[in-house]
Protein backbone atom coordinates (compact mmCIF):
# COMPACT_ATOMS: atom_id res chain seq x y z
CA UNK A 1 0.00 0.00 0.00
CA UNK A 2 0.81 3.69 -0.75
CA UNK A 3 2.78 5.48 2.38
CA UNK A 4 -0.20 7.84 3.58
CA UNK A 5 1.38 11.15 4.59
CA UNK A 6 -1.04 13.41 6.28
CA UNK A 7 0.76 16.76 6.83
CA UNK A 8 2.38 19.13 4.83
CA UNK A 9 6.04 18.14 7.00
CA UNK A 10 5.36 14.52 6.92
CA UNK A 11 5.02 15.24 2.46
CA UNK A 12 8.24 17.73 2.53
CA UNK A 13 10.35 15.39 4.69
CA UNK A 14 9.28 11.85 2.34
CA UNK A 15 9.74 14.34 -0.59
CA UNK A 16 13.46 15.09 0.43
CA UNK A 17 14.27 11.56 1.45
CA UNK A 18 14.00 10.34 -2.19
CA UNK A 19 15.34 13.12 -4.10
CA UNK A 20 14.60 11.51 -6.96
CA UNK A 21 12.51 11.95 -10.69
CA UNK A 22 8.89 12.71 -8.93
CA UNK A 23 5.58 12.49 -10.68
CA UNK A 24 2.68 13.74 -9.13
CA UNK A 25 -0.61 13.40 -9.94
CA UNK A 26 -3.79 15.27 -7.44
CA UNK A 27 -7.05 13.59 -7.19
CA UNK A 28 -9.78 14.18 -5.49
CA UNK A 29 -10.38 10.85 -4.42
CA UNK A 30 -13.13 7.95 -5.52
CA UNK A 31 -10.12 6.87 -8.19
CA UNK A 32 -11.38 5.10 -11.14
CA UNK A 33 -9.80 3.80 -14.37
CA UNK A 34 -9.29 7.42 -15.36
CA UNK A 35 -6.65 7.96 -12.59
CA UNK A 36 -5.72 4.47 -12.56
CA UNK A 37 -3.98 6.08 -16.23
CA UNK A 38 -2.82 9.33 -15.00
CA UNK A 39 -0.92 6.93 -12.33
CA UNK A 40 0.94 4.67 -15.01
CA UNK A 41 1.49 7.61 -16.72
CA UNK A 42 3.28 8.95 -13.89
CA UNK A 43 5.05 5.56 -13.32
CA UNK A 44 5.79 5.13 -16.69
CA UNK A 45 8.11 8.36 -16.75
CA UNK A 46 9.31 9.01 -13.50
CA UNK A 47 11.20 7.47 -10.45
CA UNK A 48 8.69 7.95 -8.03
CA UNK A 49 4.76 8.32 -7.50
CA UNK A 50 2.91 10.63 -5.72
CA UNK A 51 -0.64 11.19 -5.20
CA UNK A 52 -3.02 13.78 -3.44
CA UNK A 53 -6.47 13.21 -2.13
CA UNK A 54 -8.18 15.66 -0.85
CA UNK A 55 -11.70 17.03 -1.78
CA UNK A 56 -11.10 20.64 -1.89
CA UNK A 57 -13.74 22.41 -0.27
CA UNK A 58 -13.01 26.22 -2.17
CA UNK A 59 -13.69 24.64 -5.26
CA UNK A 60 -17.53 23.45 -4.76
CA UNK A 61 -19.87 25.88 -5.41
CA UNK A 62 -22.59 24.48 -3.76
CA UNK A 63 -22.10 22.86 -0.37
CA UNK A 64 -23.98 20.06 -1.39
CA UNK A 65 -22.18 18.80 -3.86
CA UNK A 66 -19.33 19.15 -2.05
CA UNK A 67 -21.29 16.83 0.69
CA UNK A 68 -22.08 14.40 -1.72
CA UNK A 69 -18.69 14.55 -3.19
CA UNK A 70 -17.86 10.30 -3.06
CA UNK A 71 -15.17 9.67 -0.52
CA UNK A 72 -13.73 6.14 -0.91
CA UNK A 73 -9.83 5.92 0.65
CA UNK A 74 -10.08 2.35 1.40
CA UNK A 75 -11.15 1.98 -2.50
CA UNK A 76 -8.51 4.76 -3.49
CA UNK A 77 -5.55 2.95 -1.62
CA UNK A 78 -6.15 -0.19 -3.47
CA UNK A 79 -6.07 0.69 -6.68
CA UNK A 80 -3.29 3.06 -5.94
CA UNK A 81 -1.53 -0.20 -4.54
CA UNK A 82 -2.24 -1.84 -8.07
CA UNK A 83 -0.96 0.84 -10.38
CA UNK A 84 2.15 1.34 -7.89
CA UNK A 85 1.64 4.55 -6.76
CA UNK A 86 4.50 5.08 -4.16
CA UNK A 87 2.63 7.48 -1.66
CA UNK A 88 -0.41 9.28 -1.19
CA UNK A 89 -0.75 13.16 0.69
CA UNK A 90 -3.94 13.25 2.35
CA UNK A 91 -4.13 16.08 3.94
CA UNK A 92 -6.70 17.83 6.22
CA UNK A 93 -9.06 21.47 5.77
CA UNK A 94 -7.07 22.83 8.48
CA UNK A 95 -3.20 21.77 6.99
CA UNK A 96 -4.04 22.85 3.33
CA UNK A 97 -5.50 25.86 4.51
CA UNK A 98 -3.94 27.59 7.47
CA UNK A 99 -4.95 30.93 7.30
CA UNK A 100 -8.63 30.19 5.87
CA UNK A 101 -9.30 31.52 2.30
CA UNK A 102 -7.39 34.87 3.11
CA UNK A 103 -5.27 34.36 0.10
CA UNK A 104 -6.25 33.02 -3.39
CA UNK A 105 -5.53 32.47 -7.04
CA UNK A 106 -7.63 34.61 -8.92
CA UNK A 107 -7.17 34.36 -12.99
CA UNK A 108 -8.63 37.09 -15.36
CA UNK A 109 -10.19 35.61 -18.35
CA UNK A 110 -9.62 31.97 -19.64
CA UNK A 111 -11.64 31.29 -16.12
CA UNK A 112 -14.63 33.59 -17.15
CA UNK A 113 -16.63 31.36 -19.72
CA UNK A 114 -17.29 27.77 -19.60
CA UNK A 115 -17.07 26.23 -16.41
CA UNK A 116 -16.25 29.24 -14.65
CA UNK A 117 -19.24 31.01 -16.07
CA UNK A 118 -21.63 27.91 -14.28
CA UNK A 119 -19.52 27.58 -11.01
CA UNK A 120 -18.74 31.06 -9.42
CA UNK A 121 -15.44 30.27 -7.68
CA UNK A 122 -14.74 27.12 -8.86
CA UNK A 123 -11.44 27.85 -10.47
CA UNK A 124 -10.23 30.29 -7.96
CA UNK A 125 -10.52 27.18 -5.47
CA UNK A 126 -9.20 24.91 -7.79
CA UNK A 127 -6.08 26.91 -8.78
CA UNK A 128 -5.10 28.23 -5.09
CA UNK A 129 -5.27 24.67 -4.19
CA UNK A 130 -2.85 22.72 -7.24
CA UNK A 131 -1.01 26.17 -6.56
CA UNK A 132 -0.40 25.12 -2.43
CA UNK A 133 -0.15 21.19 -3.39
CA UNK A 134 2.75 21.80 -6.16
CA UNK A 135 4.27 24.10 -3.44
CA UNK A 136 4.56 21.67 -1.15
CA UNK A 137 5.40 18.55 -3.53
CA UNK A 138 7.84 20.11 -5.57
CA UNK A 139 7.37 17.32 -8.47
CA UNK A 140 9.03 17.27 -11.63
CA UNK A 141 5.54 16.24 -13.13
CA UNK A 142 2.17 16.89 -12.91
CA UNK A 143 -0.39 14.78 -14.87
CA UNK A 144 -3.65 15.98 -15.71
CA UNK A 145 -7.23 15.08 -17.79
CA UNK A 146 -7.91 16.04 -20.65
CA UNK A 147 -11.67 15.72 -19.57
CA UNK A 148 -11.03 18.61 -17.52
CA UNK A 149 -9.64 20.71 -20.35
CA UNK A 150 -10.42 23.76 -19.16
CA UNK A 151 -8.57 22.99 -16.20
CA UNK A 152 -5.74 21.73 -17.62
CA UNK A 153 -5.16 25.10 -19.40
CA UNK A 154 -5.60 27.10 -16.32
CA UNK A 155 -2.89 24.90 -14.67
CA UNK A 156 -0.47 25.22 -17.74
CA UNK A 157 -1.09 29.15 -17.38
CA UNK A 158 -0.76 29.21 -13.23
CA UNK A 159 2.85 27.39 -13.65
CA UNK A 160 3.84 29.68 -16.14
CA UNK A 161 2.64 32.62 -14.16
CA UNK A 162 4.14 32.01 -10.48
CA UNK A 163 7.26 30.61 -12.31
CA UNK A 164 6.60 26.78 -10.92
CA UNK A 165 8.87 24.85 -11.81
CA UNK A 166 6.68 21.32 -12.56
CA UNK A 167 6.61 20.01 -16.12
CA UNK A 168 2.23 19.85 -16.54
CA UNK A 169 1.73 16.42 -18.37
CA UNK A 170 -1.82 16.09 -20.65
CA UNK A 171 -3.37 12.85 -20.56
CA UNK A 172 -6.06 11.80 -22.71
CA UNK A 173 -9.78 11.29 -21.74
CA UNK A 174 -10.41 7.33 -20.95
CA UNK A 175 -13.76 6.56 -21.72
CA UNK A 176 -16.10 3.54 -20.63
CA UNK A 177 -17.06 1.43 -23.75
CA UNK A 178 -20.46 3.35 -24.34
CA UNK A 179 -18.01 6.62 -24.79
CA UNK A 180 -19.17 7.86 -21.62
CA UNK A 181 -15.69 10.20 -20.32
CA UNK A 182 -15.05 8.24 -17.10
CA UNK A 183 -15.66 10.88 -13.91
CA UNK A 184 -15.79 10.20 -10.04
CA UNK A 185 -19.31 11.93 -10.41
CA UNK A 186 -20.69 8.86 -12.72
CA UNK A 187 -21.72 6.69 -9.36
CA UNK A 188 -24.25 9.53 -8.49
CA UNK A 189 -26.27 8.50 -11.76
CA UNK A 190 -29.49 6.74 -11.25
CA UNK A 191 -29.62 3.58 -13.80
CA UNK A 192 -31.64 4.87 -16.49
CA UNK A 193 -29.60 8.64 -16.17
CA UNK A 194 -26.34 6.28 -16.54
CA UNK A 195 -28.39 4.27 -20.05
CA UNK A 196 -28.79 7.92 -20.99
CA UNK A 197 -25.69 9.30 -20.21
CA UNK A 198 -23.28 8.52 -23.44
CA UNK A 199 -25.66 10.08 -25.54
CA UNK A 200 -23.93 13.37 -23.79
CA UNK A 201 -20.67 12.54 -25.69
CA UNK A 202 -22.39 11.01 -28.75
CA UNK A 203 -24.17 14.40 -29.20
CA UNK A 204 -21.38 16.17 -28.64
CA UNK A 205 -18.99 14.44 -31.02
CA UNK A 206 -21.54 14.73 -34.01
CA UNK A 207 -21.74 16.95 -36.69
CA UNK A 208 -24.59 19.03 -35.51
CA UNK A 209 -23.94 22.76 -34.95
CA UNK A 210 -23.54 23.79 -31.19
CA UNK A 211 -26.83 24.93 -31.13
CA UNK A 212 -28.50 21.79 -32.70
CA UNK A 213 -26.61 19.65 -30.10
CA UNK A 214 -28.16 21.66 -27.34
CA UNK A 215 -31.23 21.40 -28.81
CA UNK A 216 -31.27 17.71 -29.08
CA UNK A 217 -29.34 17.21 -25.76
CA UNK A 218 -32.33 19.15 -24.04
CA UNK A 219 -34.85 17.24 -25.99
CA UNK A 220 -33.39 14.15 -25.00
CA UNK A 221 -33.82 15.05 -21.50
CA UNK A 222 -30.55 16.81 -19.90
CA UNK A 223 -30.50 20.23 -18.79
CA UNK A 224 -27.72 21.96 -20.70
CA UNK A 225 -25.34 24.58 -18.96
CA UNK A 226 -23.39 25.06 -22.46
CA UNK A 227 -22.43 23.73 -25.89
CA UNK A 228 -19.63 25.62 -27.05
CA UNK A 229 -16.94 25.75 -29.90
CA UNK A 230 -13.86 27.17 -29.13
CA UNK A 231 -10.61 26.91 -31.02
CA UNK A 232 -10.36 23.17 -32.11
CA UNK A 233 -12.81 21.62 -29.58
CA UNK A 234 -16.11 21.41 -28.42
CA UNK A 235 -16.96 21.75 -24.60
CA UNK A 236 -19.99 20.84 -23.04
CA UNK A 237 -21.67 20.57 -19.63
CA UNK A 238 -25.15 19.05 -18.69
CA UNK A 239 -26.97 18.07 -16.03
CA UNK A 240 -29.10 14.81 -15.60
CA UNK A 241 -30.64 14.99 -12.26
CA UNK A 242 -28.53 15.84 -9.25
CA UNK A 243 -25.45 15.30 -11.33
CA UNK A 244 -22.96 17.25 -13.47
CA UNK A 245 -21.21 15.59 -16.63
CA UNK A 246 -18.96 17.55 -18.44
CA UNK A 247 -16.93 16.34 -21.71
CA UNK A 248 -14.65 18.18 -24.05
CA UNK A 249 -13.73 16.38 -27.70
CA UNK A 250 -11.65 17.99 -30.62
CA UNK A 251 -13.01 18.37 -34.03
O1 LIG B 1 -9.43 17.48 -11.11
C1 LIG B 1 -9.50 17.35 -9.88
O2 LIG B 1 -9.73 16.26 -9.37
C2 LIG B 1 -9.30 18.58 -8.98
O3 LIG B 1 -9.79 19.72 -9.59
C3 LIG B 1 -7.85 18.78 -8.54
C4 LIG B 1 -6.94 19.05 -9.73
C5 LIG B 1 -7.36 17.55 -7.80
C6 LIG B 1 -7.75 19.98 -7.59
O4 LIG B 1 -8.55 19.79 -6.45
Amino acid sequence: MPTVLRTVAECRAWRAAQGRRLGFVPTMGALHAGHATLFQRARAANDLVLASVFVNPTQFDDPRDFKLYPRTLDADAALMDAAGVDAVFVPSVDEMYPNGTRYLVHEDELSRGLCGAHRPGHFIGMLTVVLKLLQIVQADRAYFGEKDYQQLELVRGLVKAFFVRTEIIAVPTVREPDGLAMSSRNTRLSPAERALAPRFPAVLASALTAEAARAQLEAEGFRVDYIEDRDDRRFGAVHLGQTRLIDNVAR
